[in-house]
């Protein structure tokens, strides 16, 4: 393993919303000198694989926590992400990402779209592989404050009117997010 505290940031966005809060998360999760790793799966001229790697099936093993990001599909995560973790059971079985922190965030068009089955659902094979889920605490003033995005259970933007741009709570709760995991990793590598 490599002496750099890696957070992988394991997202899909089409469209570049997700995208932006994969992009948020990454700068909280630089402030406490974790390095971000900004990872999707693979797609085809989307937002993010025209711009970040493809995950490697490496990284899972070398991470010290990850965190995942989906646009809302349905109410659910988008299917590609949901096949990447079929493809991990010789990882599960390794114990690669046990008691690594982790946390999820997603982006939906509507208000009441299904962002938070999506984030619980995002939960379930992080926690099946044996990670620490942590979410957002309400000590955060913004979770109070959001009109839009922005949740207990992660971080969230709700496009409305405002398309993929993040408002100043969405952008700070993601930012949140990434700051915590990233010191949870660096205190259990401790
Ligand atoms: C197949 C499909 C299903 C979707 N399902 C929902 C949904 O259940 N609720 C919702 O609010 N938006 C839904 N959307 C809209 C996306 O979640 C939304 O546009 C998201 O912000 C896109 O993120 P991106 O820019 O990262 O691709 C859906 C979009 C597609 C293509």
């Amino acid at each position: 393993m490599s002496s750099a505290v890696r957070i992988i940031i394991l997202y899909y966005s089409r469209n570049g919303a997700t995208q932006q809060l994969a992009d948020a998360i990454a700068n909280g999760v630089s402030k406490t000198g974790a390095e971000p790793l900004l990872r999707t799966v693979a797609c085809e001229g989307d937002a993010a694989c025209q711009r970040d790697l493809v995950i490697d099936a490496d990284d899972l093993a070398d991470c010290a926590g990850l965190i995942m990001g989906s646009p809302t599909r349905f109410g659910h995560m988008y299917s590609g992400l949901q096949k990447f973790w079929e493809q991990t059971s010789r990882d599960w079985l390794k114990g690669a990402l046990v008691d690594k922190p982790a946390a999820v965030f997603t982006s939906s068009s509507s208000m009441h779209g299904g962002q938070e089955s999506t984030l619980l659902a995002m939960g379930v094979p992080l926690l099946h592989h044996g990670m620490v889920l942590m979410g957002i605490p309400y000590t955060a003033p913004e979770l109070q404050q959001t009109d839009a995005g922005g949740s207990p259970y992660g971080a969230s933007h709700v496009e409305h009117a405002a398309g993929a741009n993040l408002n100043h709570y969405e952008s700070k709760l993601a930012e949140q997010l990434g700051e915590r995991v990233a010191r949870a990793a660096l205190k259990l590598q401790a």
